[in-house]
């Protein structure tokens, strides 16, 4: 020690007790050390402590610690009492917190501990006050739970439903939105199976999707039915991501959930609103599908009539009315079930049977344009999970497209099958025309609401945009070749079902 100080020299105690004790370590520590006699007077400061407080070293040696420290802190700490403590039971005082200001300079924070230091005799002679400068710790502590709070209040006012899960799928947060929504608190819902809120055909999906990215950690997406509180199905788009530890560990799930059921009451209208609007156009065609069997019916009514005595005629008379009737009646069921508004998407719908029921409708009008129609339809498809209604609507505005692009006839191929030969995972569909085809710029537009090149007041230009979403809801993909003048084809690719499925 370069400059041993007066104090130092009153230091007898500690050094006698440890001669050894590295004084200039003490001295030079980073943390504020002060000893005190019993009557808690400074018989020692540190250097640290003496630039902390900004005091020379006769200001605090020799000066009890009323001196020392403003009244304030010794009221805050009881620093006083504290260190009397130490003396009598001889006992640490293990820490406690001190905010201290020196003259000129922002507050610090210190944390401070009392230990006593003992003579030969095992008595306390004095007694060490060790501070450790905490402020920096303590403030980002505290703007850390600053973050903390900060994030939880984000998460509290979004509008989107946002959910975390452990790793075995049990809810562990639910923000207000979800709470909003869906009726159930937190309390219902923490500690509970997620799962468990989601409609019975949709759990199993859910189900699978949660094990693959616990697993792969890869963003899942689904659109699913989930029971609210009050008995309502309501219909979410969730978005899951896997929250992962330093060390790559896939410790939560977040869910950020959007209620979809009021966008998808609007979409549903529009759909509506296109179909009768594409009935409308068939309408002539319809009542033509109608009236063939209806005639049938009529004159084999008349030959009944005018030679109803003969039995082989009267035989061969009854099967055709029946057959036609049944014919008639086929057509208009087709036509309601096409009409009426789409429910559930949880049918196994056969795509060709979809197909030819589409054709069933439209058919007899494309055929009057001299369009030869060519069917080639995969026998023993795999069936798809969806709306057969909506199906037949994305067919239909197909077809009337390709109708409309063969004004002057054409051929028209619809082709069904699996996309890859002994792969069950997809169908295609292929509508391909042979009409005036789409020009280069339009092709990336034809799908977008309201793109149309029909005459003012005639084309919507929603048929092919609804035909887009209906596919992307199925979870298939629909796409558009064409050449300007040699016709178009328009592909549907559907996710199949398994056998068991
Ligand atoms: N098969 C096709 N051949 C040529 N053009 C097509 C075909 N299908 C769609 N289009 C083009 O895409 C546009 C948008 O189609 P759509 O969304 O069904 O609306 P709309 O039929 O009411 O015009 C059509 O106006 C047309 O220009
Ligand atoms: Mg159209």
């Amino acid at each position: 020690m370069k400059k041993r100080s007066g104090a130092l020299r009153e230091m007898t105690i500690l050094e006698a007790r440890e001669p050894s004790l590295p004084m200039d370590i003490l001295a030079h520590i980073p943390s504020s050390i002060l000893i005190l006699d019993a009557s808690l007077r400074v018989t020692f400061a540190n250097r640290n402590f003496l630039v902390k407080s900004r005091k020379e070293e006769g200001e605090v040696l020799g000066k009890r610690i009323s001196d020392v420290f403003p009244p304030v802190i010794l009221n805050v700490t009881d620093l006083e009492d504290r260190l009397r403590n130490v003396y009598r039971t001889g006992l640490p005082f293990d820490g406690g917190e001190m905010e201290y200001r020196a003259p000129g300079l922002a507050a610090r924070v210190y944390f401070y501990s009392l230990t006593p230091l003992r003579d030969e005799d095992g008595r306390v002679a004095s007694v060490m006050l060790f501070m450790d400068d905490v402020t920096e710790k303590k403030s980002l502590g505290e703007r850390v739970r600053e973050v903390e709070r900060h994030l939880a209040s984000v998460v509290e006012s979004a509008n989107d439903l946002i959910v975390s899960l452990d790793a075995a799928g049990a809810v562990m947060t639910w923000n207000s939105a979800a709470e909003r929504v869906l009726w159930f608190t937190p309390r219902e819902v923490v500690g509970k199976q997620f799962a468990d809120l989601f409609s019975e055909s949709d759990r199993p999906h859910l189900q699978v999707l949660l094990t693959e990215l616990a697993r792969e950690g890869k963003v899942q997406e689904i659109e699913a039915g989930m029971w609210a509180k009050d008995g309502q199905e309501l219909l979410i788009s969730w978005r899951f991501s896997a929250m992962r530890e330093e060390g790559g560990r896939v410790v939560a799930l977040v869910g950020v959930g959007r209620d979809l059921t009021e966008k998808r009451h609007l979409e549903l209208q529009l759909i509506q609103s296109a179909k009768m609007a594409a009935l409308g156009e068939m309408a002539g065609g319809i009542a033509h599908e109608i009236r063939n069997p209806l005639a049938i019916t009529s004159s084999a009514a008349q030959i009944l009539l005018k030679k109803g005595a003969d039995p082989e005629l009267r035989q061969e008379c009854a099967e055709k009315i029946y057959t036609a009737a049944n014919r008639a009646a086929a057509i208009i069921e087709n036509l309601l079930r096409f009409a009426r508004p789409s429910e559930g998407m949880v049918e196994r719908v056969d795509v060709n049977s979809a197909i030819e029921d589409t054709l069933g409708l439209v058919g007899h009008q494309i055929s009057l344009q001299s369009i030869e129609i060519e069917k080639r339809l995969a026998p023993e498809l795999p069936r798809v999970r969806g709306s057969k209604n909506q199906l037949q609507q994305v067919f239909m505005n197909i077809i009337l497209n390709a109708y409309h692009a063969m004004s002057e006839g054409g051929h028209f191929i619809i082709e069904s099958q699996r996309a890859r030969p002994n792969h069950q995972a997809w169908i295609e569909i292929r509508f391909a025309d042979t009409g005036c085809g789409i020009p280069e710029e339009h092709l990336s537009r034809i799908f977008d609401p309201f793109f149309t090149t029909m005459p003012v007041g005639k084309g919507t230009g929603l048929g092919l945009s609804i035909a887009y979403s209906i596919v992307q809801q199925h979870g298939g993909s629909i796409r558009v070749e064409s050449q300007l003048g040699r016709g178009s084809t328009l592909t549907v690719n559907l996710p199949a079902l398994g056998e068991e499925e």
